[in-house]
């Protein structure tokens, strides 16, 4: 009999041989996550839950499941759980980090270049016969090789994205909320600047910030206005980091040239959006990640996440490892 019961909000790209040893495995199994009403209802009893960054694990929904263990993302990013009620749990929260670095810095160059050089309307004109001949000025776009790269958070994501960055010579400003290592920084050529500077000096601005208090609407009406009228915004991030209504705005006012955004707020974005009409954009459906061998990677690190964590286990990659202080601090307590 499998000791324990789990739920796994979608259908993922590997087998589950290990974790069937241990656990009865409920797979949700649309392609739509499970409404909040029904993982309300199934959080009661279950012991470890495997979810992903649409399922919104909030307060109401911890202090529901009395039984859970382990709370397992699959996600590098994890703004939709609420941290503080897993902590006041001792509930550890995995993540699936660096198996999407790369793969994630890909897609942010693969926007930039397609944003630069207009890829998606240079489409489009062929596909609606609008293309005659060979035009001195059709479709132009700006140098990429060369250019100013500003890099918002230099974190995992942000120095693969810089990594690649030297190989178009380019020269690298960033912002962050503490400055890296020495090492780090001239292992990239990066300099540590304000983020107003780097708003003013970029052609090229990339968001790599997770989504906090801090950086909701990061990027805004007044933010716009101090970018380089021939300034390109990409947002492989978060899409709250945007406040979209400045960023439709400033696109069609062109405050800014234009920007590749693959996340939104909400998302999906409504298809009535006014940024849809927009050439200057293009819109990604949140698939930064999404190569073969990234999405199994994650998926495998989510698994060992939700093993360890329904054994009693140390996560392999926990967000907080706070949970294990104070249940050894409780132990302390406990014993003196
Ligand atoms: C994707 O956005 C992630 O956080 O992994």
């Amino acid at each position: 009999m499998p000791k324990f019961n789990v739920l796994v909000t979608r259908r993922l790209p590997i087998a589950f041989d290990q974790l069937n040893q241990i656990a009865s495995v409920e797979i949700w199994p649309e392609r739509q996550p499970p409404p909040y009403k029904v993982l309300l209802e199934k959080i009661k009893a279950i012991d470890g839950l495997l979810c992903l960054l649409t399922d919104q694990i909030d307060r109401q929904l911890l202090e529901t499941g009395t039984s859970l263990k382990v709370i397992s993302q699959m996600a590098v990013g994890y703004d939709n759980v609420d941290i503080q009620t897993a902590n006041a749990r001792h509930l550890p929260v995995g993540h699936t980090p660096d198996v999407l670095t790369n793969a994630t810095a890909d897609f942010a160059w693969t926007l930039l270049m397609a944003a630069a050089r207009r890829v998606v309307e240079a489409d489009r004109f062929v596909r609606g016969g609008q293309w005659q001949t060979w035009e001195p000025d059709l479709l132009l776009g700006p140098d990429i090789t060369g250019a100013t790269l500003g890099i918002v958070g230099l974190g995992r994501i942000g120095q693969a994205v810089a990594r690649r960055a030297k190989g178009f010579e380019m020269r690298i400003l960033y912002a962050n909320k503490h400055q890296c290592d020495p090492e780090v920084e001239q292992s990239l050529n990066a300099e540590f600047v304000t983020f107003d500077r780097l708003l003013q000096e970029s052609d090229f601005v990339t968001i790599h910030t997770p989504l906090t208090e801090d950086t909701y609407h990061l990027f805004s009406e007044q933010q716009f206005e101090q970018m380089k009228r021939s300034a390109i915004l990409i947002n492989t991030a978060r899409g709250p980091i945007v406040d979209l209504d400045a960023l439709y705005q400033a696109l069609k006012s062109h405050q800014i040239a234009a920007a590749a955004i693959d996340v939104t707020d909400p998302e999906p974005i409504p298809t009535q959006s006014l940024l849809l009409t927009l050439d200057n954009l293009i819109i990604t459906p949140h698939i930064a990640s999404a190569s073969r061998q990234a999405r199994e990677k994650m998926a495998r690190m989510a698994i060992a996440n939700l093993i360890a964590g329904l054994q009693g286990k140390r996560l392999p990659h926990c967000v907080n490892p706070e949970v294990y202080l104070i249940s050894s601090e409780r132990e302390d307590c406990s014993m003196s």
